[in-house]
């Protein structure tokens, strides 16, 4: 069993010198940060703020080796072949961003994506298909939010990439990963996953998985803002077209010529954050002292007395399959005909609970379902059954006022 009280005392978010301690029940947009990954930033800008693989200096030197720390502990984490096959970006959507503008994609080419993608997923293959000419297909989730494998199997034939969430921003559910890829790959299809939402929840292994690409941020899993992390199997990387090109991407450069670095450096271009890559290091050994089965166990003892607290109240409805089991650490849920924006705002008000109302950069969803907005409580393993109560109670006080 987790032992929050240990664990919040990492943060220094949850000991305040002054004011109240804030109720963090928005971790799916950004998780808090402990105070080991800020101490590893501070120590990089206070006593070695230089760069990496470039200036023969002693500081020079340390980012160099911190940032390739950093490289080998993302690799190991999500059990990559190589450090090489890890690239460090801002977040997840510059990663799907990076092989939307570097697969060699042509005209009339089928990228499959689900009816649940966040806008980074949609968005660039929109812009793909106006630019290049591919076709966008979109297979629908059953009514409760759960994947249809037998709509993806009719689907698949033809397909190029599949491009598709794991764990919804939206609803929590976690789609079959392994059965997508498998079945895709039966199918000559590619497939890059999304995984912002899953990989500070549960292991992911992309030997396990077998999957082609992934994109994720750092900062949902205890990381700075703007760090993320493509992955993609060397093989493919090494067949992706330049992107964002320029300072230490190339090994050499005349007037009318260039020569390109390997993977990673190569999609690496210009000075990196590496305060923030030294931070994402160490996140990723914060994470890694957790067991995910103790992570998944405590936030569905939270979600489940959030879901069957919230499924008293007749008016709310819960986004996503009905057992919590399925959800994550999310529960989103709406009133029909409301604004939910005005009971995140009253619930910062009231008491200080911080949850994240609207679409989610979910619109597409949205729009075709005729829902308004949404109201997201997510949780994470620093989160309690006290805060859980104090959002049910002060939720219950709003619905008593409106
Ligand atoms: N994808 C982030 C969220 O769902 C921003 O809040």
């Amino acid at each position: 069993m987790l032992n929050t009280d240990k664990i919040r005392a990492d943060f220094n978010i949850f000991n305040p010198k002054e004011g109240s301690t804030p109720v963090y029940l928005d971790s799916a947009c950004m998780s808090l940060k402990p105070n080991s990954v800020v101490e590893a930033m501070n120590e990089y800008y206070f006593n070695y703020p230089a760069c990496a693989g470039r200036s023969s200096h002693k500081m020079g030197d340390k980012v160099t080796k911190k940032v390739k720390e950093t490289r080998e502990l993302v690799s190991k984490f999500v059990n990559a072949n190589s450090e090489n096959e890890i690239i460090f970006t801002r977040n997840t959507t510059e990663g799907i961003n990076l092989l939307a503008n570097t697969f060699d994609f042509k005209k009339g080419d089928v990228v499959l994506i689900s009816d649940k993608e966040h806008n980074s997923n949609l968005v660039p293959w929109l812009v793909l298909r106006d630019r290049v000419g591919i076709e966008v297909k979109i297979i629908n989730a059953n009514e409760d939010g759960s994947f249809n494998l037998d709509n993806f199997s009719k689907m698949i034939s033809g397909v190029k990439l599949v491009s598709i969430v794991h764990t919804s921003n939206l609803d929590g559910y976690t789609n079959p990963a392994k059965e997508i890829i498998e079945i895709a790959h039966k199918n000559n299809a590619l497939v890059c996953m999304d995984v912002a939402q899953s990989i500070p929840h549960q292991k992911i292994d992309v030997k396990d998985l077998d999957v082609d690409f992934l994109s994720f941020s750092g900062h949902k899993m205890f990381g700075p803002t703007g760090t993320g992390v493509f992955y993609g199997k060397l093989k493919l990387l090494k067949e992706l077209k330049p992107f964002l090109v320029g300072g230490d991407t190339v090994e050499f450069s005349t007037y009318d010529s260039y020569k390109m670095l390997e993977v990673p450096e190569k999609f690496e271009a210009g000075l990196q954050d590496y305060a923030g890559i030294i931070g994402l290091g160490e996140a990723v050994k914060y994470l890694s002292q957790f067991d995910f089965k103790e992570i998944k166990e405590h936030e569905l003892n939270l979600n489940t007395y959030i879901t069957e607290e919230i499924q008293k109240i007749p008016q709310i409805k819960i986004i996503g399959p009905k057992d919590p089991k399925y959800r994550s650490g999310i529960v989103n849920f709406y009133i029909e005909g409301t604004d939910m924006h005005k009971f995140a705002i009253m619930l910062n008000e009231m008491a200080n609970i911080s949850i994240r109302s609207g679409r989610h950069c979910v619109h597409s969803w949205f729009d075709n379902k005729k829902i308004y907005n949404s109201a997201r409580v997510s949780l994470y393993l620093y989160n309690t059954k006290e805060e859980a109560e104090v959002f049910i109670t002060n939720l219950k006080k709003i619905l008593e006022i409106l």
